[in-house]
């Protein structure tokens, strides 16, 4: 068993915000899982930085700086966000490593040789922020079909791969694999986007308008265009062309690429023709999620209303904003974010749900067994029994939601935790345990409280992939001698 997972890779022309992370906080839950699951050597998280391109070139510019000088610090910014939020990734690649240029290099000479890639006059149109060519008849107006931002005139000789040369096999190939595009509502985009006869991509820029960017093999006098040498990071990372393949047999194909909707077609339909054309099994699983948004508009660096991860972090600690942007939207749609949302998840799931069961259990052994932790007990009442059913079907129903057929439903693997949650504090409720001390039912309330730890600790082990820290903390508690209740999990905020 092996589990490839990869995040895009961000541009580095600003600092990562709330959209950057929700993707890196999804991937990293899906890397804790599978490594819960399967093993520490059995998952591959890659993250990274895509630094090529006009838009990096312009922002160093106005940074006064080179555009290498420039990415490395903001490469470090991301790092230090990643690790701010507990994002476990085993690589990080950066476009500009020599790793990934020589792979890129070998990919295009590749093409080149099989006759994939040609020289040819483009005229139309670019849109910097998007990186992406349009031709004129999808322009009005000069303005990008995808941002609506203004685009600039491209007149020039280029270099073209021949996408068009496979449509027909990856028209065929998303029919027969029905995981490949996720969630299927994508899928059905992409299937229509196809019904249109593609363009060749342009894959190159002259040197003289662009020199950042990676040489083209066989023509020193272009650049390759930045998507293109992007997309083959997630080879070049796991070492695809290296003559030993150490590592490519034991990662490829990806299982699993987390992008925004906003770089489907790139993932879709660009990327596994390029892989196909050089003969490697594209990726298993493409997903897609959506947006936060700010009122109607998309969260972004360009658009100016961007929220700062720290901000939230800062406020209510790395585990709550994890556990937010998880819970809050059914992964793959849009999301609103805001201060006043995340308080009331807080108070409702994490105060009152968790960190109540949570206190109020270690509170009771701390009071009524001086802290030792209760004998193993077998169940007898109802409510027992199905607590119990419910603690040993919890790892089944969260292995259900977390596949890519469910469309790795984040916030339904929550629900099935917290239902558990509230079985266990009503159980609390109904049982009235300080009655059953004063009746002297000794048996009974140590059945009791055994189940309830039982519960917790399948609670936190269920949340170690979510919620990391929070996990850990009540873990410790339960692995104490003496149990002792300890602070609030999660003190209400007013
Ligand atoms: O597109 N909501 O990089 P990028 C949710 N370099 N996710 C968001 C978001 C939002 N408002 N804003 C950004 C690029 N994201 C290319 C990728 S891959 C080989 C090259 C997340 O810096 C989401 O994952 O513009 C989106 O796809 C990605 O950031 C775009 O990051
Ligand atoms: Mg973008």
């Amino acid at each position: 068993m092996k589990f490839y997972i990869t995040t895009p890779l961000y541009y580095i022309n600003a600092e990562p915000h709330i959209g950057h992370s929700y993707t890196n906080i999804a991937a990293d839950c899906l890397a804790r899982y599978m490594r819960q699951l399967y093993g520490e050597e059995s998952v591959y998280l890659l993250t990274g930085t895509d630094e090529h391109g006009q838009k990096i070139k312009k922002a160093a510019q106005q940074a006064g700086k080179d555009p290498k000088e420039f990415a490395d610090t903001v490469v470090e910014q991301f790092k230090h966000l990643w690790k701010v939020l507990d994002i476990s990734y085993n690589d990080f690649i950066r476009t500009t490593e020599q790793r990934h240029i020589n792979t890129v290099k070998r990919v295009l000479e590749i093409l080149y040789r099989k006759g994939d890639i040609y020289l040819a006059k483009y005229e139309g149109w670019y849109c910097t922020p998007c990186e992406t060519f349009w031709p004129s008849s999808q322009v009005s107006k000069e303005q990008c079909p995808d941002c609506q931002r203004p685009v600039e005139r491209v007149k020039e000789k280029n270099y073209f791969f021949r996408l068009s040369k496979y449509q027909d096999w990856l028209i065929n190939h998303i029919h027969t694999h029905p995981c490949f595009i996720r969630p299927s509502v994508r899928s059905r985009e992409i299937l229509s986007f196809l019904q249109q006869p593609l363009t060749d991509l342009c894959i190159s820029r002259p040197r003289e308008r662009l020199s950042w960017g990676i040489e083209l093999p066989f023509d020193s006098s272009y650049v390759t265009y930045v998507w293109f040498d992007a997309l083959i990071n997630y080879i070049s990372a796991v070492g695809t062309f290296d003559s030993q393949d150490r590592y490519h047999s034991r990662w490829w194909p990806a299982d699993l690429h987390l992008v925004g909707k906003d770089i489907l077609r790139q993932h879709a339909i660009y990327w596994p023709i390029m892989l196909y054309a050089l003969g490697i099994e594209p990726p298993k699983t493409i997903f897609a999620h959506g947006w936060w948004l700010m009122g109607k508009d998309k969260m972004s660096k360009s658009r100016g209303n961007i929220i700062s991860p720290y901000t939230i972090v800062e406020r209510f600690g790395v585990d709550v904003y994890r556990y937010f942007l998880l819970k809050d939207v059914p992964f793959g749609q849009d999301g609103h974010f805001s201060e006043e949302a995340v308080i009331k998840r807080f108070n409702s799931d994490l105060a009152n749900d968790l960190g109540n069961l949570v206190h109020r259990t270690l509170s009771m052994i701390e009071k009524y067994l001086e802290g030792k932790p209760p004998k193993e007990r077998e169940c007898r009442d109802r409510e027992e029994t199905e607590i119990e059913r419910k603690i040993e079907n919890l790892p089944s129903q969260i292995r259900n939601s977390l596949s890519a057929e469910n469309d790795f439903n984040f916030a339904f693997a929550l629900e099935q935790i917290w239902e558990l949650v509230n079985m266990a504090n009503k159980f609390i409720e109904e049982t009235k345990p300080w009655i059953l001390l004063k009746e002297k039912k000794t048996e009974k309330l140590e059945r009791f409280l055994f189940l309830l730890l039982k519960a917790i600790k399948k609670i936190a082990e269920s949340l170690q992939a979510f919620m990391p820290q929070t996990a850990r903390v009540i873990l410790e508690h339960l692995e104490k001698e003496e149990i002792k209740k300890g602070k609030a999990l999660f003190p209400r905020i007013r």
